[in-house]
């Protein structure tokens, strides 16, 4: 009988290609707020691989939704990985964007993957087989101006899933946990910002979702508890954190500085459009 994996923000993006890649070998449940993507994604995959899709819809930001899913997690009785992959960036000085933005984007980074992977551990551990993948950021390893509460969320997620590695080994469980942290990946994730991707970074910077879950299902065979796809990623995840403090707050200033110039001026040049 096949394995269900369990993939939040599984109606685009990196979502969507754990689900494509998945497929062929597991049952799914695809969790998302958009329903029509997921029911358009569950009967391609149902169409293409003759396995079984559930979809669920819930908000992973609201307490209902977490506990809706948290439920059917806990008591899933053919469950074998949950993907903590859905989330949102936003832009902005903390104090100038709106509270229940930030509320939101802890609600879905912290709690929704705080309540899911308890839930699912539950399961798993009984078991003693399957993983936990939690989908972080390059942003966990780099401070950023405007992305407080992303920095600060994904940063916890790294934490949370090192953690998580240290109580399983100690217990002796097979349970496998992973931190996936891409850098800038082409999906739906910088257009919902409103962000132009060009000014962000340079083209050789960006990867595809494709690239990322491959590194990720590779990382897993080999039982890796952080994988960063991208050897430039990994070359600055592995220098920034050695650099004092002081040193590393300056060159973030300076990069911040530059973002924001960049972006005062595209807003000008749009407006001057517009006019
Ligand atoms: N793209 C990048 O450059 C990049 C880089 C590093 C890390 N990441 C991380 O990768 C993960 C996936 O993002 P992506 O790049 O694939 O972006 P995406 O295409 O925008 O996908 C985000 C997914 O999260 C879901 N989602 C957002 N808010 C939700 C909520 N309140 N409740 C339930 N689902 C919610 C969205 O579904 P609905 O809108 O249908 O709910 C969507 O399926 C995120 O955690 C992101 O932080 C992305």
């Amino acid at each position: 009988m096949r394995k269900v994996v369990a993939i939040t923000g599984a109606s685009s993006g990196i979502g969507a290609e754990f689900a494509r890649r998945l497929a062929p070998d597991h049952d799914l449940l695809l969790i998302a707020r958009r329903e029509d993507k997921l029911l358009e994604l569950a009967a391609k995959l149902t169409e293409q691989y003759n396995c079984e899709v559930e979809t669920m819809v819930a908000d992973l930001s609201s307490d209902a939704g977490i506990a809706a899913v948290a439920e059917k997690l806990k008591t899933h009785p053919r469950l074998t990985i949950l993907i903590n992959n859905a989330g949102f960036g936003a832009r902005g000085r903390f104090w100038e964007s709106p509270l229940e933005v930030q509320d939101q984007m802890h609600m879905l980074h912290v709690m929704a993957t705080v309540r899911l992977t308890h839930a699912a551990l539950q399961n798993l551990v009984a078991q003693d087989s399957g993983a936990i993948i939690n989908v972080a950021s390059v942003a966990a390893f780099i401070r950023s101006q405007g992305a407080v509460s992303y920095g600060a969320t994904k940063t916890w997620m790294t934490t949370f899933t090192e953690g998580l590695y240290l109580d399983l080994k100690g217990a002796g469980s097979r349970v496998r946990v992973q931190a996936l942290c891409p850098g800038f990946t082409y999906t739906g994730f910088h257009d919902a910002m409103g962000a132009d991707r060009p000014n962000l970074a340079g083209s050789r910077f960006w990867m595809t979702a494709e690239q990322v879950v491959d590194a990720s299902l590779n990382g897993l065979l080999l039982n890796k508890v952080f994988v960063i796809p991208g050897w430039r990623y990994r070359l600055i995840t592995a220098l920034l954190p050695k650099l004092p403090s002081a040193l590393r707050l300056q060159m973030e200033t300076v990069l911040g500085r530059r973002r924001e110039a960049q972006i005062l001026q595209q807003q000008a040049e749009a407006k001057q459009l517009a006019r």
